[in-house]
């Protein structure tokens, strides 16, 4: 399988609750490198650019804001099949429909504060993680 990059987010709610280091490892129990991290606090702007592609679903206005509370930790993961293998770590959107070894089944609180983004294509893994990161930012 190839060697893929994606973009990975931990969220507000994941944040908050202290849980980036125990969501980080079961990233890297799966095989998942990260090649690069950085804890921010999103814009209402950057938040809203970033969901986008949602912007006409009736819940884009409380997931733009629900990215804004807290910081996040955006970071770039590496390894085999890595888009999927990312989404098969992260879960079902939705917690309740979420297998239990998922972090969303552990974590999560709700479909919106669902402790974890993951780009769901290596499309849109090029895109997400260029509009977070130089080049010279991502350490393989
Ligand atoms: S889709 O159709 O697959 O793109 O949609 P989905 O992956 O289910 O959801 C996209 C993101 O929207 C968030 N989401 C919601 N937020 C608030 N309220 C509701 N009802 C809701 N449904 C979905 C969901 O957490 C996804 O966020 P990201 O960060 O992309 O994982």
């Amino acid at each position: 399988m190839a060697i893929e990059r994606t973009l990975s987010i931990l969220k507000p709610d994941a944040t908050r609750r202290n849980l980036t280091g125990k969501i980080n490892a079961l990233f890297e129990e799966a095989g998942l490198r990260i090649v690069a991290q950085k804890r921010i606090k999103l814009s209402d702007a950057q938040a809203g650019a970033f969901y986008e592609v949602h912007k006409a679903r009736p819940f884009y206005g409380s997931l733009v804001s629900s990215m804004t509370g807290a910081p996040v930790v955006v970071q770039v993961l590496e390894g085999e099949g890595a888009i999927l293998k990312h989404r098969d770590v992260m879960g079902a959107t939705d917690p309740k429909k979420a297998e239990p070894h998922t972090v969303r089944a552990q974590f999560a609180e709700s479909i919106e504060a669902n402790s974890v983004h993951g780009s769901d294509s290596a499309e849109n893994a090029a895109t997400e993680i260029a509009f977070f990161f130089a080049g010279t930012e991502i350490l393989p």
